[in-house]
């Protein structure tokens, strides 16, 4: 009898991208991976850092597994991941929680700690790297719906955000090797799949081919940054939507914008997070630019692409911050219209710039208030922009049934807006099969809310294949 393994993956996509690399070591030792918690003989919880509360989800997620050993007492159950490292005298040594903790660039050790693990003692492997990046490993997809995936492009991150803990749980920046990337798209490809999300902590920064000097590495092969990334994947795979994520507003040159703008299988979407709208905040969070700075940014995105959709990430209460710095973001929000917005209220990490010398001085009940005003207007934003779409014809990739009645499809057009669309249509003819996962739709927008819009299909051009 096979192994199995269940993973389950907190905080950001690279996680997500991340368990799929391990599901891959461990497939190499015989591990099936599983999707209940309760089948497995091994369980893997593959965790993030990034602010108090998820690591508090995850404490909790580990009791609950720990209690599953009641019945089967040769379950093993591991930590991944960000908090490998902060954590691994808490898990492993003062508390005997869990059996084993490898962190993000400790993935190929897996099969050496699992030994370890089987000899019945407690293993642990957190060092980080400044060159692994798992370029050559095939991703086993968990979870997937056969139509979108990740491919990460990058490790790590350089900026030093005040903030942010980053830096410390997964080390150094670097980036993988492009003609790995490219393979790894086209077997996407090859394998039905029909859109990829590019993922780093900063793709912007994305550079092959050049040491920590600048120097060449490799003098018979060019250097490749982002945009030469983008477009190579954007050649090689006409086929595929290709998105990426995030982008570091410092490092988003004209470069990247002439690339999306020049090729339609890169979908019109830029996540962009600023932070917060005050100059002085900016500063004090070592993000490298100012607001009017960001501002151009966002104009020069506009000129290469009119119809791109913008969406950022807000702290509000960072270290410091003022009344009038809070309107500053406010009114940066209504300058530049987000889409949408991931909102949070500041969470000292330890290790951080800010840990070490900045004051958590804003009162909780002062980041929640603000944090609800940032809320309440992103949400009026949102549904102004959704309604632009209402009337319009929009292509749709379906990515499955949708989650509020199985009648329904849902998919998303070039902006990344969701799109709720009937899975048999008034345009689906009787005895033909209605949407499927993978379909490319026209779709006439009908309705639209905050968070999503409604549509119905237009008759697709090609014949629909009868249902098998
Ligand atoms: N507190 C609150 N939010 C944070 N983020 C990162 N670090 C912190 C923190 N210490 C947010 C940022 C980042 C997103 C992934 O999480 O907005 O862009
Ligand atoms: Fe969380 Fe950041 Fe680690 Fe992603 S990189 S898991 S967001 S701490």
């Amino acid at each position: 009898m096979g192994k199995k393994v269940y993973i389950e993956s907190y905080g950001c996509q690279m996680n997500v991208s991340d368990s799929e690399v391990v599901a891959s070591i461990l497939a190499k030792q015989g591990y099936e991976a599983v999707d209940r918690a309760e089948e497995a003989d091994l369980i893997l919880l593959n965790t993030c850092s990034v602010r108090e509360k998820a690591e508090q989800t995850v404490l909790n997620r580990i009791n609950e597994m720990n209690r599953l050993k009641a019945n089967n007492k040769d379950l093993k159950v591991g930590v991944l991941g960000c908090m490998a490292e902060r954590m691994r005298e808490n898990l492993l040594v003062e508390k005997k929680v869990v059996d084993l903790v490898a962190g993000p660039d400790a993935y190929r050790s897996l099969p050496h700690l699992l030994d370890e693990v089987g000899t019945g003692q407690r293993a642990v492997n957190v060092l980080l790297s400044r060159e692994e990046t798992y370029g050559e490993i095939v991703p086993v997809r968990l979870n997937s719906n056969g139509v979108t995936a990740f491919v990460t492009i990058m490790r790590g991150c350089d900026n030093m955000c005040a903030f942010c803990v980053v830096p410390f749980t997964r080390g150094r920046e670097r980036s993988r090797d492009p003609y790995t990337i490219v393979e790894e798209c086209a077997k996407l490809v090859a394998d039905g799949y029909k859109e990829v999300t590019l993922l780093g902590q900063n793709v912007n920064s994305y550079r092959w081919n050049v040491d920590a000097k600048g120097n060449l590495k490799d003098p018979s092969r060019p250097v490749v940054d982002f945009a030469d990334l983008l477009e190579m994947v954007a050649l090689a795979c006409p086929s595929l939507r290709i998105r990426y994520s995030t982008s570091h507003p410092k490092d988003m040159t004209d470069k990247v914008l002439e690339v999306m703008a020049r090729h339609d299988n890169i979908c019109k979407y830029i996540h962009l997070p600023v932070q917060s709208g005050s100059s002085k905040v900016l500063k004090d969070m070592n993000r490298g630019y100012t607001r009017e700075w960001y501002l151009e940014r966002v104009a020069s995105i506009r000129r290469h692409m009119p119809d791109c959709a913008l969406s950022t990430d807000i702290i509000s209460g960072f270290c410091g911050e003022t009344e009038e710095d809070h309107r500053a973001t406010l009114s940066l929000m209504e300058e530049v219209g987000y889409d949408m917005a991931f909102m949070f209220k500041y969470s000292e990490r330890p290790k951080t710039l800010a840990a070490r010398r900045m004051e958590d001085d804003v009162p909780e009940e002062v980041k929640s208030r603000r944090l609800t005003e940032i809320i309440d207007l992103q949400r009026e934003n949102s549904a102004k922009l959704m309604a632009r779409y209402v009337g319009q014809v929009q292509e749709v990739l379906i990515e499955g049934v949708s989650k509020r009645s199985a009648g329904q499809m849902q998919g998303r057009n070039t902006q990344n807006a969701m799109v709720i669309v009937p899975r048999y249509g008034s345009a689906v003819a009787p005895g033909r099969r209605g949407l499927m996962p993978g379909d490319r739709v026209q779709v006439r927008i009908t309705a639209s809310t905050a968070g999503s819009l409604q549509g119905e299909p237009l008759i697709p051009s090609g014949p629909i294949p009868a249902e098998a």
